[in-house]
């Protein structure tokens, strides 16, 4: 099983983009997501939309560095009949699919300035012609768009419009490189894990504790994608109910050098960290069985999960829930159930699922 629409992070970093995501997600203005290759940037594209009063509407993404540049335009605005040899007839545009939902420009650095000019009148007016058309169309569609170039310095090169880099800029979400989220690394691998286990039916427990060295020490400069191509690929390959370093087969110029000498504080928290997160994907988020499991008391298991900035897994009890107990389902994810619930964690019965933490109410 896939889930393609469910964010997954607990760090500080990716929190603050949750929560970017749920302020921006109702509103009709266009969002920039920017950040490196492999960063969400489209997951974040669609977390917006399916929370969104558009939700029900359509999700129109285009890929404008992937099409060739002289059927870009025909493609985003559609074209009339005979408007150049082999339109034989007319064609709705990504634009007018989009109509009533988001229509997400990935990759928007790479239009051409003539298309720079067009979109900047939609997103002003709401309004444009097909190519070869001479009917002005209205289409009443939300934009997003995507970037992983500079666009300041492709304004300074004159390749992109300032006025056009405003008007989709004005809300901006940027996605953090995956080395900047801490031990959310090690929880999307035991999420990833735990997919492409059930994928291709092997019972793969983990990993072994070097192979949680080298997730942690890895630099990822493919990020997300990286990560999730990795564990596949490892769980294809693995031999035994854990995964190896060797089976996740990273090229080791990439592993970023730690100090030889940990300090014991430093192991031991790590050390720590690493169970912590293990025993919370292991009981998909029921912290009294994950005290129980560490032989900690529950109190202890919150001051550490506080400690370590793992708090987001901390639902506050509340004089009604302290007796409820609910069924676990996923790890911490942004998922769209949560949206509709719009519950938070504070509202959330002690032992209860992760999957309500890092909601979009
Ligand atoms: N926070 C996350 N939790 C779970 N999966 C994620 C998360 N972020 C990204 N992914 C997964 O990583 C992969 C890459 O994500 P996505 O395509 O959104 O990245 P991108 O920034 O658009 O990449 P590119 O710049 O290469 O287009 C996808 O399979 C996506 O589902
Ligand atoms: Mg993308």
């Amino acid at each position: 099983m896939e889930t393609v629409n469910e964010m997954v992070g607990a760090s500080p970093a990716i929190c603050a983009v949750f929560d970017l995501v749920r302020k921006m997600a109702t509103t009709e203005m266009p969002v920039l997501i920017t950040g490196e290759t492999g960063t969400g940037k489209e997951l974040t594209a669609q977390a917006l939309h399916e929370r969104s009063l558009r939700k029900h509407g359509p999700f129109v993404p285009i890929n404008c560095g992937a099409i060739p540049e002289t059927l870009l335009e025909s493609e985003l605005f559609g074209h009339e009949r005979g408007a150049f040899t082999g339109a034989v007839q007319q064609k709705k545009g990504k634009l007018e699919a989009a109509a009533g939902g988001t229509l997400f420009l990935d990759e928007v650095g790479d239009l051409l300035p003539t298309l720079q000019v067009k979109l900047l009148r939609f997103l002003q007016e709401g309004t444009f012609e097909r190519v070869g058309g001479q009917e002005t169309l209205h289409v009443d569609a939300r934009v997003l768009a995507a970037t992983n170039v500079d666009l300041k310095t492709a304004i300074d090169k004159n390749l992109f419009r300032e006025d056009l880099y405003y008007r989709l800029g004005v809300l901006r979400i940027h996605l953090p490189p995956l080395r900047d989220r801490g031990e959310d690394t090690l929880l999307m691998a035991m999420v990833f894990l735990k997919q492409a286990a059930m994928t291709y039916r092997k019972s793969i427990q983990g990993y072994t504790a070097q192979a949680v060295d080298v997730l942690r020490t890895y630099s990822w400069p493919g990020n997300v994608r990286e990560l999730s191509n990795r564990i596949r690929r490892a769980v294809i390959m693995a031999e035994g109910m854990e995964i190896t370093p060797q089976d996740l087969d990273l090229a080791s110029e990439d592993l970023q050098t730690m100090d030889s000498l940990d300090s014991l504080r430093a192991a031991h928290r790590r050390i720590e960290t690493e169970l912590l997160v293990k025993a919370i994907s292991l009981h998909r988020g029921n912290l009294t069985r994950v005290a129980k499991d560490l032989e900690v008391s529950r109190s202890t298991l919150y001051r550490k999960l506080r400690a370590f900035g793992l708090k987001k897994f901390v639902p506050a009890a509340t004089p009604h829930s302290l007796g409820s107990r609910t069924k676990s389902k996923k790890p911490a994810t942004l998922s769209a159930q949560e949206s509709r619930h719009g519950e938070s964690p504070e509202s959330a019965p002690v032992g209860a699922p992760l999957e309500p933490i890092h909601q979009l109410s």
